[in-house]
């Protein structure tokens, strides 16, 4: 079925145990609190929806969708607002919750406008963290596995909307360094 990836750098036990550690994390981090936590979508709604089953605290989900365009394969900081949280999130403590962390523009232009809104706290939880790409200095509070500068997918991830339902992550064999949203 997944004949042209490459090579499997994540399977789905590893991905398991990295969850259970954030959760286990954010679970004593929030005691007797009730975040508002918030996918980035697409990419971040399968480790998400993993993430939360692991959740002990009260907690109310939302989501937000950044688009960074420019060309199809360099990054740029333009990003829009696509689709627009509903929670208030006025004095409340805020996951941010995102598939992989690349150049940083995605998730600093929404830390930057969420915080617009006046939350208690933000806190970034990251599956992926490529620190090597990073152009904006973003650093996530909450991270499963820091990889290299290769372009994976899998588990949320995707190249041109493919691979988002493979259960581990690898990398496809017409590996591109950089397909945006
Ligand atoms: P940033 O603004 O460059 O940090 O971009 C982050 C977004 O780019 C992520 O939310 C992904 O949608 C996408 N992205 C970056 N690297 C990868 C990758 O290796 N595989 C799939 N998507 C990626
Ligand atoms: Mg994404």
């Amino acid at each position: 079925m997944y004949e042209d990836i490459e090579e499997i750098l994540f399977n789905e036990e590893e991905i398991s145990r990295a969850t259970d550690e954030i959760a286990f994390r954010i679970n004593r981090d929030y005691v007797g609190k009730n975040p508002v936590i918030i996918g980035v979508l697409k990419g971040s709604f399968i480790f998400l929806a993993d993430l939360v089953r692991r959740l002990d605290i009260d907690f109310t989900v939302d989501f937000i969708k950044a688009s960074s365009y420019g060309d199809k394969t360099r990054s740029t900081g333009n990003v829009d607002i696509k689709y627009h949280i509903s929670a208030d999130i006025g004095n409340r403590d805020v996951i941010v919750v995102e598939d992989i962390l690349d150049t940083g523009y995605t998730l600093s232009y929404i830390t930057e406008y969420l915080r617009g809104f006046s939350p208690h706290s933000i806190r970034i939880c990251t599956l992926f963290d490529k620190p090597g790409r990073r152009v904006v200095p973003i650093k996530p509070d909450y991270t499963g596995f820091v990889t290299d500068d290769l372009f994976i997918v899998g588990y949320g991830l995707d190249y041109n909307e493919k691979y988002r339902g493979m259960p581990c992550v690898g990398v496809p064999k017409t590996q591109s360094k950089k397909i945006k949203e």
